[in-house]
């Protein structure tokens, strides 16, 4: 298609929006930059793509958060939403428009809606009984009741599930509850609460799922729920709350999710208003616009269900698609905060170019619901041979060459490689459409490949200057049109590569055009990157740092016996250790405590050892499992048992 018959397309995203009680961690860039490409894409493709977000403020989290540290809740989000603002820009995510949940625009659409709801029969009130801190005077949701699980015993588990065993419960029947927030023991107390009729939408919501752009495995869980037991949906919740109050009832408050996702009208309408536009043109029943939500898997429910059922009893326009994405993990490991896997994305950017995260997510992700994982290693070596290697490399070998020509390109370019190029331009926009961002990403480099063979095969190097300068003026053609393609993802290197080329082609209907500026220095657009260190402070840390009992019974910590000790030849720390561990057997191990005791003392020491260590091979052979010692600028103290303690006994 060509930019003069191209339809154009209206179309409004949105992400998720991130709770305002916390920073962003990386899976929240996860997201972003998934949806940041997709709205990017559609704009260089000549639609007119508008990208809304907000900070979701409401509920008990923002509450207790505020109180912790001692503020307002008014002073937490702003500063939150400051702090989620300035990341986002690190990570070159470009909004239409970032708003807030505790608004203006926001309290009138929900009231508007819930009003709407209310008229059209779908709000009903019923007595419920629930646990009441009286300490706090506040209900308790499920998260913030903790108790003895009722199925193996286990004590200190939330509300509603145990993480020991991993039943999941109805609250009341957790054994001895308490509040987690003033750890006193609640009561029960009534309360009338405010119910949206989930049930009698049940039509609607099956036509939106067969109608709407849904992944199947999406489509199947919602169908699942939809056709399980479809429950009133309580939307009300008792002072002290932080969020908006029910119109006509008394110090009753939305429930959070409720004005959340109202939220992406309230940004849009936020934005039409400070450019003079009409709201009921971008979202009403009779809007042209598409409207897509990007979520994660873990708010599916909401998305798929409420949502939809919620607007639609408000008389607006359904979503034309809710595109779910998979949970990041780094380095195999679900982001916890306690094993240091979670990490925040202000500081990660200090540590790697933001640019190169983006390409290493797009690299990863496609249409699918599936986790993704950062790998370390990996990302640091796709960086290294895609964007370094071969992308940038192409700009690197052919500057030198149009240097010595003024830095002027020719125009009488081989046109062979260049069609190589743009005729795959169809399959690149279908992949971005569908958010197969990986096949974009692999496409490219593949033809990467074959521009940096091109000059290989041409070997301007053995050339005359002016055949030289042909050469590398075609490798810098494709340069560009590599550029467009990759821009969406890589906005910013990109940037710098239009600029290097002096060029204005960087849309996709450019890419049939020929380069006729001079070009400028070539600056490298990206360094190789070095192998990732974290520092321990850039990993989540507003939460505690406690294992729980399987963690620790995970160790296998043993009695052992000394009963050889011997100086390493060529070792200045280590000292070598044979153990009696009783029923383990024998075992060595070696031990940097040879400043501290001479082989002889150690004889028929007992000591602690932790058994099941993975072994480790040393220049001296292997050290099967570690002996406990602590130590100080003074000394170092190996642990030992009280006298009776015998080899192989289990430390517990
Ligand atoms: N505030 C709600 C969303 C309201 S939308 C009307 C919320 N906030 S959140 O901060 O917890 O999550 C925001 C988004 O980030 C969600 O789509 C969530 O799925 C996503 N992610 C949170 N942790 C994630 C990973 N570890 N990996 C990928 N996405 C993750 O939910
Ligand atoms: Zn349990």
């Amino acid at each position: 298609m060509d930019s003069t018959t191209k339809k154009t397309r209206k179309i409004i995203v949105t992400q998720a929006l991130p709770y305002a009680n916390a920073s962003l961690h990386l899976g929240h860039i996860l997201e972003a930059v998934q949806t940041d490409i997709w709205v990017r894409f559609q704009n260089i493709n000549q639609n007119e793509c508008l990208f809304f977000c907000a900070d979701d403020t409401h509920g008990t989290p923002v509450m207790l958060k505020a109180k912790e540290l001692g503020i307002q809740p008014e002073e937490l989000i702003k500063n939150v939403q400051l702090d989620h603002i300035d990341t986002y820009d690190l990570y070159d995510i470009k909004f239409t428009n970032f708003h807030s949940t505790h608004s203006d625009e926001n309290k009138k659409y929900s009231e508007q809606i819930y009003l709407k709801a209310k008229d059209n029969g779908y709000i009903s009130r019923k007595t419920i009984n629930q646990l009441f801190d009286e300490s706090e005077s506040m209900f308790l949701s499920d998260r913030f009741i903790k108790g003895t699980c009722p199925k193996c015993g286990a004590e200190d588990q939330y509300g509603d599930n145990c993480s020991v065993c991993g039943a999941t419960y109805d609250v009341s029947d957790i054994k001895n509850p308490m509040s987690a927030i003033s750890n006193t023991k609640p009561i029960k107390k009534e309360s009338e609460h405010l119910f949206f009729d989930l049930p009698k939408q049940i039509d609607i919501l099956k036509d939106f799922l067969k109608n709407s752009d849904l992944q199947k495995p999406i489509t199947n869980k919602l169908n699942e729920w939809l056709n399980d037991d479809l429950q009133q949906w309580d939307i009300s919740r008792d002072a002290p709350y932080f969020g908006f109050e029910i119109p006509g009832e008394n110090q009753k408050y939305f429930y959070v999710w409720l004005d959340a996702p109202i939220g992406y009208l309230a940004s849009i309408d936020n934005w039409a208003s400070k450019n003079n536009l009409d709201m009921n043109n971008l979202w009403s029943e009779k809007s042209e616009y598409e409207i897509y939500h990007f979520i994660g898997k873990d708010i599916a429910y909401f998305h798929g269900l409420f949502w939809p059922a919620l607007l639609s009893a408000a008389n607006f326009k359904l979503p034309k698609g809710v595109y779910v994405h998979g949970f990041l993990t780094v380095n195999g490991e679900k982001m916890s905060k306690s094993k240091g896997t979670g990490i925040m994305a202000k500081e990660f950017a200090d540590i790697c170019d933001p640019e190169t995260l983006r390409y290493y997510f797009a690299a990863k992700l496609n249409d699918k619901v599936e986790d993704i994982d950062l790998n370390f290693e990996d990302y640091v070596q796709r960086v290294n041979s895609d964007l370094v290697g071969k992308y940038l490399n192409i700009a690197s070998r052919c500057s030198s060459f149009i240097k010595k020509n003024d830095n002027n390109l020719s125009t009488d370019i081989d046109q062979t490689i260049l069609n190589t190029l743009t005729s795959r331009k169809g399959e690149i926009l279908g992949f971005y459409e569908s958010r197969n961002y990986s096949k974009v990403v692999r496409l490219i480099m593949e033809l990467a490949d074959q521009v940096n063979k091109y000059i290989n095969d041409k070997t301007p190097w053995k050339k005359d200057i002016d055949e030289a300068v042909i050469i590398s003026s075609t490798a810098l053609n494709a340069f560009n049109i590599l550029s467009i393609y990759l821009s969406p993802i890589i906005p910013n290197i990109t940037k710098n590569a239009f600029n290097f080329l002096n060029s204005d082609n960087f849309l996709f209907s450019d890419i049939d055009k020929i380069l006729l500026n001079k070009i400028n220095k070539y600056d490298p657009l990206l360094n190789r990157m070095e192998p990732i260190k974290i520092p321990k402070e850039n990993i989540m840390n507003d939460e505690n740092n406690y294992i729980n009992i399987n963690q620790f019974t995970d160790i296998d910590l043993r009695v052992a016996k000394i009963i050889e000790a011997s100086h390493v030849e060529g070792a200045d720390k280590l000292l070598q250790l044979k153990l009696d561990v009783g029923d383990l057997g024998e075992r060595q191990v070696f031990a940097g405590i040879k400043s501290a005791y001479n082989p002889d003392e150690l004889n028929n020491k007992l000591v602690i050892l932790v058994s099941n260590l993975e072994p480790r091979k040393m220049k001296f052979g292997v050290s099967e499992g570690m002996v406990l010692a602590s130590s100080d600028d003074k000394g170092i103290y190996l642990i030992s048992p009280d006298t009776g303690a015998t080899p192989g006994l289990r430390v517990k």
